[in-house]
């Protein structure tokens, strides 16, 4: 391990990411090693908080965690607190004297991030004032983390990233998608074009169809006030469900490097069909929950509208149209509410072509990404029954479980993707391409989903796996999902 050096400029110092996620990563980049003497962070909100009082939250927010009192104290040490209002000038001026003073005092070398872990619609001004102010050295690299949600459509997304780029360049510009810093998300390239036998077969030919379920048993908690206006399309679809598909259906990279795979990531997500409305209104699926279980609907949550038409579940049937992958039906699913937490992938192939054992329908192989919780994969095949008097078929799981000791070692998502902003490597985060074409194929669902009769959405129970719309969309191909709790 090699110390890095670097000083953190948090915009959000105080907010709920930065608690939950942020230092908790930082601390365990720092019990590794990454971090060690010459960092520091500066942590930035409005609220006029003293150094103690910000230092006493990071320690705070890292309590839970394997720790003695001298490592909390001397970790949480190099975090500074500085009162800030994005939009004031002269605050920047402030911000630009305690940097420097830290990068000397820490011998950072003019290395910094800027996270801006703040509201979306502060994101262009705190870069205009970051760039204008002088925040940025010369000496060493100046790079912008950004959290989602990066716009709210095409249009909205250009304006940012344009805001953006005058002040930063794409390749300083990091944008946060944390499910490209879990395991078994940054997996599927490793699994793919590491085996022979899964390279040869991923294609039209071979795979039936995939399936993507990200399903929550939460409902929205706390943060209506976004969600609200965002619902699970822009939430969970545009983003985390995406940047898998463009995993599973992108070709193979020259090689393993930030700049061949955001190439062919950006191929695959350029080559997903772009529904006109007839396509939407066959291809998806809207709901909303309502009450069941002994839980709230939706509409009866604190700060939602009465008649709310925020879907808070979706199910989709997607196509990525390149030479390998189209005509392979992308089932995807998501919702608030329902069964049970769970992150899965199934990529279907397709039956040998006759059944020598008998009339049987053989089961389909199936191989499974198990991404939370409980990271693994497992593969299903046909195999002998164990039988004496009849030769007959099966069907076997085979079973691969990260074990404890891994899984505990396992860096959380967030830690990862902290990591490779000081390595300089973007591989898992989403480029400006991949966003806007992201937002391009979001965009003609909503589209043409508002075009449709009003009320066009489905209230389904909380508890349950969403719509039975979700179930229909499968069947009329003949197919289900394998994942049914
Ligand atoms: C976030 C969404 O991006 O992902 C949340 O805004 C969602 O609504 C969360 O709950 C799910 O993340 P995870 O890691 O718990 O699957």
């Amino acid at each position: 391990t090699s110390e890095q050096k670097s000083l953190f400029i948090i915009f959000g110092g105080t907010g709920d990411l930065a608690q939950r996620k942020l230092y908790p990563s930082l601390f365990n980049l720092y019990k590794q090693g990454y971090l060690k003497e010459n960092f520091a962070v500066i942590g930035t909100a409005r609220r006029p908080w003293t150094n103690e009082r910000y230092q006493q939250i990071v320690r705070n927010s890292i309590s839970g965690m394997e720790i003695t009192a001298r490592q909390a104290n001397e970790f949480s040490s190099h975090f500074y607190y500085q009162s800030h209002n994005v939009n004031d000038t002269q605050h920047y001026e402030t911000l630009r004297q305690l940097a420097d003073e830290l990068d000397k005092k820490y011998a950072i070398n003019g290395n910094r991030v800027f996270y801006l872990a703040m509201s979306p619609q502060f994101f262009s001004t705190i870069c205009e004032h970051v760039k204008t102010q002088g925040l940025v050295t010369d000496n060493g690299y100046n790079r912008v983390v950004i959290e989602k949600p990066f716009g709210r459509d095409v249009k909205s997304a250009v304006e940012l990233n344009d805001s953006i780029n005058q002040y930063f360049p794409e390749d300083d510009v990091y944008r946060i998608d944390h499910y490209l810093g879990k395991e078994m998300i940054q997996s599927i390239p490793a699994l793919r074009f590491s085996n022979n036998i899964f390279n040869a077969l991923w294609n039209y030919r071979y795979i039936d169809n995939i399936q993507i379920t990200l399903s929550e048993a939460l409902g929205v908690e706390e943060r209506a006030g976004y969600y609200e206006n965002a619902g699970a399309l822009r939430d969970m679809v545009q983003n985390h469900i995406l940047q898998t598909v463009a995993l599973l259906t992108m070709n193979a990279p020259t090689m393993y490097t930030d700049a061949d795979i955001r190439k062919e990531k950006i191929s695959a997500l350029k080559a997903l069909r772009v529904y006109d409305q007839a396509g939407v209104k066959q291809n998806f699926v809207f709901g909303q929950y309502g009450a069941g279980n002994g839980q709230a609907a939706y509409r009866e949550e604190n700060q939602v509208a009465p008649d709310s038409k925020t879907e808070t579940f979706v199910a989709g049937k997607i196509f990525v149209d390149n030479m390998s992958m189209a005509g392979v039906p992308i089932y995807v699913r998501t919702g608030k509410r329902l069964t049970t937490k769970n992150t899965q992938i199934d990529v279907v192939f397709k039956n040998a072509p006759y059944n020598i054992f008998g009339e049987d329908q053989l089961k389909r192989n199936i191989l499974t990404f198990k991404v939370d919780p409980n990271p693994g994969m497992e593969l299903r095949l046909n195999g002998k029954k164990v039988d004496f008097d009849q030769y007959s078929i099966q069907s076997m799981h085979l079973k691969h479980e990260h074990g404890e000791e891994i899984q505990s070692k396992m860096p959380v998502g967030y830690e990862k993707l902290l990591y490779d902003v000081l390595q300089g490597d973007t591989a898992s985060f989403s480029h400006w391409d991949e966003v806007y074409y992201s937002w391009r194929f979001v965009d003609a669902i909503r589209q043409g989903w508002q075009k449709q009769a009003e009320g066009q959405i489905d209230l389904y129970p909380a508890g349950s796996m969403g719509p039975k719309g979700a179930d229909d969309l499968l069947a009329a191909d003949g197919n289900q999902w394998h994942f049914r709790p």
